[in-house]
This record gives structure tokens, C-alpha cells and sequence, in this order.
């Protein structure tokens, strides 16, 4: 597991900032409910892969994978929320992925890898905040973040490689562009904590 996690902060721009650190674990309730919905969002994103492109036998195969053990997650931290008394609702959207979409191109194939770029960042940052929160969480919350690690850098490899296929090469460039995004939203500051937010003062 080391390893995956090494190859996700040498991927990654930057590591999340303390003060977002402070803000989870000041707000544990609203960064639960704002988790299922993460993980609710990363299945239906694979479920709307799966019905747009038909035709690729693979990205089928790992999408149908991903949106299950996706929706698992979901079953565990609803589970979790219970157990705490902490009651699931609607919360207005973090401006990351909307952030990270605005550079998605509109025409396929490059709306495809794009997808699968940002699919990959935001699995790569969610793994990178899992391990991050652990070792200050209480224990059963800490086991179930560190049970999360080993899919999410799955997840991200899986991303990683589809988007490859999709561009029939490297994507370097692409991820380059998504990554220089996705720094401004993980270090500047931010008006709502949420799982992928930046610091809020
Ligand atoms: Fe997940
Ligand atoms: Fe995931």
C-alpha cells in the first residue's frame, strides 16, 4: 500500500493543507455526509460512462467494477453516519469538480480522456485525503478510511489507464493542464468546507 500511496503523492501537485485538516476535524459530521455524497456521485459517473460509451468492452468491464464497490463505500459511511446519529442531506456542490470540469473538451475522443483524467485526479485526491485523515480520527473511523486507500488508488490506476487507451498514447499533457487546476482548488482558500474543498479560514 505504501507504494500505490508514494505514486499518488508524486502524482499529485501538492499535499492537502493543514488548515483543511483542522476544518475536517472541526466539521466530522458535515465531512460524513459530504463523503456519501462522493461517493455516491464517483458511481453515477461511472454508470453515465457506461452508457455513453458502449462500445468499449474494457472501460464496461472497470466502470461496472468501480460503480459497485462505489456504492459499497456508500452503504459504509451511511452505516457510519447511523451509527453516530448524523442525519444524510442535500449540501450545495463543492466548487472542485465543476472547477476541474470547466477544462474538459467538449468533442470525443478528448471529452473521453478528459473524463477519465479528471476521474483519476479526483480518486488520486481522495485517496490522498483518506490517508492524510487517519492517523487523527478516532479508531473506527480511521480503520474504514485506511480500508478506502486500497480501492481508491485503484481507482485512480484504472482511470489512468482508460484514459491512455481512450488517447491511444500518453496524456501527460492533459493530466499537466487538469493537475495546474486542481492545485488552485486545494490551496486557495474556500468559502464551504467539503471533502475536496480548499482551506476555509
Ligand atoms: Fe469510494
Ligand atoms: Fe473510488
Amino acid at each position: 500500500m505504501n507504494e500505490a500511496l508514494q505514486e499518488i503523492h508524486d502524482f499529485l501537485p501538492c499535499r492537502t493543507p493543514q488548515q483543511w485538516i483542522d476544518n475536517a476535524l472541526a466539521n466530522q459530521d458535515l465531512m460524513l455526509i459530504d463523503h456519501a455524497h462522493c461517493e455516491k456521485k464517483a458511481a453515477s459517473t461511472a454508470l453515465s460512462l457506461m452508457y455513453r460509451y458502449v462500445d468499449n468492452t474494457d472501460l464496461l468491464n472497470k466502470m461496472s467494477r468501480l460503480a459497485r464497490e462505489e456504492l459499497r463505500h456508500f452503504e459504509q459511511v451511511l452505516a457510519i453516519m447511523k451509527k453516530r446519529g448524523v442525519t444524510y442531506d442535500h449540501l450545495t456542490p463543492a466548487r472542485y469538480a465543476a472547477g476541474l470540469r470547466q477544462e474538459v473538451r467538449a468533442e470525443d475522443p478528448g471529452r473521453l480522456v478528459d473524463v477519465l483524467v479528471v476521474g483519476a485526479i479526483i480518486e488520486a485526491r481522495s485517496c490522498e485525503r483518506f490517508a492524510t485523515l487517519a492517523p487523527h480520527l478516532d479508531d473506527k473511523l480511521a480503520d474504514f478510511y485506511n480500508s478506502l486507500l486500497k480501492s481508491e488508488a485503484r481507482h485512480y490506476q484504472d482511470y489512468l489507464k482508460l484514459a491512455e487507451r481512450a488517447n491511444g498514447g500518453p496524456v501527460d499533457d492533459r493530466v499537466k493542464a487538469f493537475l495546474d487546476i486542481e492545485h488552485g482548488l486545494i490551496i486557495e482558500p474556500d468559502t464551504e468546507f467539503r471533502f475536496h474543498s480548499g482551506p476555509v479560514q
